[in-house]
C-alpha cells in the first residue's frame, strides 16, 4: 500500500472531495493529504497546486513522488517527527516534519552492510523500532484521535515484549538482502524483513501482486482477532420461545481493531441460524449491492438491528455524521466502537424460534474484514472499483443444537 499510496484512486476521489469541501468554507487545505501519502512530493513542493491535483498529473512528476512513500524516502530518514498533531482550523496542516538525510547515505537495519558504488549504506539503530512509522500512523486532528495507531500499541504487552510494528508487518526471513548476480560475494543474512506492509486494505486497481497481496491479508487477518461463543448459550432450544446466545470478539492485534482509518473499515460479526433449508435468523448480512444494512444505507436500523461492526464514526460541528460528509479535518467528535488491544466485546443476540421446529439448529458465525464499504467507493464515481472490494473471513465458529420435543 505504500506503493500505492499516490495511485490509489480512491485517495484521489477524497482528495478532491477535502479540497471542495476546504475551499467552500475559505479555508485552504493545501498539502496536508499529500504529506503522508507522498512526502517527497510534500517536502520538495512537487505539486505545485494540490488544489486541482488529478491523478492524471501525476505522470509528469518524479519516481520518488509517484512511488508515494518510496524506498529512498524511509531509508534516508534520520530521526523522527517530534509531532503527529495537525491543526487545520487554525491552518497548521504540516504537522509532520520529516528530517532526511538527501545525500548519497542509505540507512536502514543491516549492521554490516557490503559497499557498492550506487549509494553509500550505513546502519541506522532506529529502523527495527515503531517510533519509525509513528509519523504518519499516528494523528491528532486540532487536539481530537484522528488516526492512533502508534499511541494504540504504545503501553501494550506488545511494546513490553519488543513486538514493534515490523514485527507483524514486516515478516523475517533468511536470504540475501541483494541480487547475488550484482554482488557475488553478498552474505547470506538471517535478519532480512518483507516489505509488503500488509494491513486489511488492498488494491483497487491493476497493481503489481495483488493476488499475493489478498493472500497475504488473509494470513495476517487470522491473528487479528479471537471468537468464541459466551454466556447465555443454549443447550437445547425450546420452539415458541426465545433462543438467546453470544459471542465473544477479542482483539489480538498489535493496536485497536480496526486501526488508522478506522471511520471508513468494516469489522464485523455476520451471525447465521437455520434449520434445514431455513434460515431463522441472520445478521450481518449483505444487500444485493453488498452493503451493509449499517445506518449509511438503513437510516432506521430496522433490516438488521444487531449488527455489531467494529469501526468509528465522525461528526461535525452540526451534529452530521458518517463517511459522506465528515472527514478527519472536519470532524469535532466521534463514536468509537473498536477494541482496543486485548479488549473483548460479547455481541448478543435474542430471536423467536418458530413453533414448527424439529431436529436441530445449525449456528453459523463468522468475523468478516473489509477495508471499505461499496456505497463509499460508488458515490466517489469508482463503481468498477467498488466491484473489487474483497471481504476476508478470518474466523469461524459453527454449533448445532438440539430443539426440544414439544408435548
Ligand atoms: C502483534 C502484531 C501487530 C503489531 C505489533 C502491529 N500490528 Fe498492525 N495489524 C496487525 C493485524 C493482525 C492487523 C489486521 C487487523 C486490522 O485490520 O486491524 C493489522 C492492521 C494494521 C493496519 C491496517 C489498518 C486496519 O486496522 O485496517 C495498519 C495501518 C497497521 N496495522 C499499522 C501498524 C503500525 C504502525 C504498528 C506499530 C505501531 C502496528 N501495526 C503494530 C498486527 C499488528
Ligand atoms: C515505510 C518505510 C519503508 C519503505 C517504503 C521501504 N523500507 Fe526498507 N526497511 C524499512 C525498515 C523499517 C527496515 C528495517 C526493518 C527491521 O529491521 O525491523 C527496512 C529494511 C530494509 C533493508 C535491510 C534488509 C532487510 O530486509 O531488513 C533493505 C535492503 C531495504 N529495506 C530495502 C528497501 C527497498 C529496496 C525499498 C523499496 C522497494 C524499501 N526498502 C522500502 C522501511 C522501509
Ligand atoms: C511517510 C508516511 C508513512 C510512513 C513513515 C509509514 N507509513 Fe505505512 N502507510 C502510509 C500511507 C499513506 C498508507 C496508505 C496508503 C494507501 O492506502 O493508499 C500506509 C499503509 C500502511 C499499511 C497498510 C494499511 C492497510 O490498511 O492495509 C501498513 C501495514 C503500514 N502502512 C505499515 C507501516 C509500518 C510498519 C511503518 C514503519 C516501518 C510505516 N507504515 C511507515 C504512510 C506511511
Ligand atoms: C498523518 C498522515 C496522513 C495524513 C495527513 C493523511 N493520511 Fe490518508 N492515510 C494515512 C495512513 C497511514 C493510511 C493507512 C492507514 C490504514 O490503513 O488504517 C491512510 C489511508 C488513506 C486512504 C486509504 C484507506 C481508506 O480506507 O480510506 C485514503 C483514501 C486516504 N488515506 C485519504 C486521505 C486524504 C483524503 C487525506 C487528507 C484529507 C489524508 N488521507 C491524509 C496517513 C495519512
Amino acid at each position: 500500500m505504500h506503493a500505492y499510496a499516490l495511485r490509489d484512486p480512491v485517495w484521489f476521489a477524497q482528495h478532491s472531495k477535502e479540497q471542495d469541501k476546504f475551499a467552500s468554507e475559505g479555508k485552504e487545505l493545501g498539502q496536508f493529504c499529500i504529506m503522508c501519502h507522498s512526502p517527497v512530493a510534500f517536502l520538495t513542493g512537487a505539486i505545485d497546486n494540490p488544489f486541482s491535483f488529478d491523478i492524471s498529473d501525476t505522470a509528469s512528476l518524479a519516481p520518488q513522488v509517484q512511488e508515494g512513500v518510496g524506498c529512498t524516502f524511509c531509508h534516508a530518514t534520520t530521526h523522527v517527527s517530534p509531532s503527529t498533531d495537525a491543526n487545520p482550523l487554525d491552518g497548521v496542516t504540516g504537522a509532520i516534519q520529516f528530517f532526511l538525510n538527501t545525500d548519497e547515505v542509505i540507512y536502514g537495519s543491516i549492521k554490516d552492510p557490503i559497499p557498492n558504488s550506487f549509494h553509500e549504506s550505513e546502519f541506522h539503530p532506529d529502523y527495527d523500532r515503531s517510533e519509525m512509522c509513528r509519523a504518519c500512523h499516528n494523528l491528532t486532528i486540532d487536539g481530537i484521535d484522528a488516526e492512533m495507531t502508534f499511541d494504540e500499541w504504545k503501553g501494550t504487552a506488545f511494546e513490553a515484549m519488543g513486538i514493534e510494528c515490523q514485527g507483524c508487518h514486516m515478516e523475517t526471513y533468511s536470504g540475501y538482502a541483494v541480487d547475488t548476480v550484482l554482488f557475488p560475494l553478498a552474505p547470506y543474512r538471517e535478519n532480512l524483513h518483507r516489505h509488503s506492509f500488509v494491513g486489511l486494505d488492498h488494491a483497487l486497481t491493476s497493481f503489481p501482486e495483488t493476488g499475493a497481496q489478498a493472500t497475504a491479508i488473509t494470513s495476517l487477518l487470522k491473528s487479528a482477532a479471537e471468537i468464541s461463543f459466551g454466556t447465555p448459550f443454549p443447550n437445547s432450544v425450546t420452539p415458541g420461545e426465545n433462543v438467546e446466545l453470544a459471542v465473544v470478539v477479542t482483539n489480538t492485534s498489535g493496536h485497536n481493531l480496526p486501526t488508522g482509518t478506522t471511520f471508513s473499515r468494516q469489522i464485523w460479526l455476520e451471525v447465521t441460524v437455520t434449520t434445514g433449508a431455513d434460515t431463522i435468523y441472520k445478521s450481518g448480512f449483505l444487500d444485493s449491492n453488498g452493503d451493509l444494512y449499517d445506518f449509511y444505507t438503513d437510516t432506521d436500523l430496522v433490516k438488521d438491528p444487531d449488527l455489531t461492526l467494529f469501526r468509528t464514526v465522525l461528526y461535525d460541528a452540526v451534529g452530521d455524521s458518517g463517511l459522506r460528509h465528515v472527514s478527519v479535518g472536519r470532524m469535532v467528535r466521534k463514536s468509537d466502537s473498536t477494541l482496543p488491544v486485548q479488549g473483548s466485546r460479547t455481541a448478543k443476540y435474542s430471536f423467536p424460534l418458530p413453533l414448527e421446529t424439529e431436529g436441530q439448529i445449525f449456528i453459523r458465525v463468522r468475523l468478516r474484514f473489509r477495508a471499505m464499504p461499496p456505497f463509499l467507493i460508488r458515490e466517489l464515481g469508482l463503481k468498477e472499483e467498488s466491484n473489487r472490494l474483497i471481504v476476508f473471513d478470518a474466523s469461524e465458529l459453527e454449533a448445532t443444537v438440539p430443539v426440544d420435543m414439544l408435548e
